[in-house]
């Protein structure tokens, strides 16, 4: 019984928010359920994001908030800067808000 409380209450907490993504000069359009990373939406998707660690420690996945929010499980590769900048690591991010554009290009 408990278990079944706290499962309802994790899908209650996840929402699908709507992404704009631009990658190699296109723009797609996408579901991002907030319980997933953008990579991982995103090869679903068959769109072929850059990565390689997957694990916050490379930076191959970097790309930048244009619109909207997002927040990331973990991060050794960028600064403060970097965060000012709007970039994000794409293999550790979910959505925070609704409505979220992001740019590879
Ligand atoms: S793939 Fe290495 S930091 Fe994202």
């Amino acid at each position: 019984m408990e278990q079944a409380v706290a499962e309802l209450s994790e899908r209650t907490d996840v929402f699908s928010a709507e992404l704009e993504v631009a990658l190699g000069g296109s723009t797609y359009s996408i579901a991002w359920p907030s319980d997933r990373t953008l990579v991982a939406i995103m090869q679903e998707a068959d769109l072929n994001p850059p990565f390689s660690c997957l694990v916050g420690k490379c930076g191959a996945c970097v790309c930048t908030v244009v619109e909207g929010e997002a927040a990331m499980d973990h991060n050794e590769v960028l600064a403060e800067d970097d965060l000012a900048e709007n970039y994000i690591l794409g293999c550790q991010s979910r959505p925070v808000t609704r409505r979220i554009s992001i740019t590879f290009d």
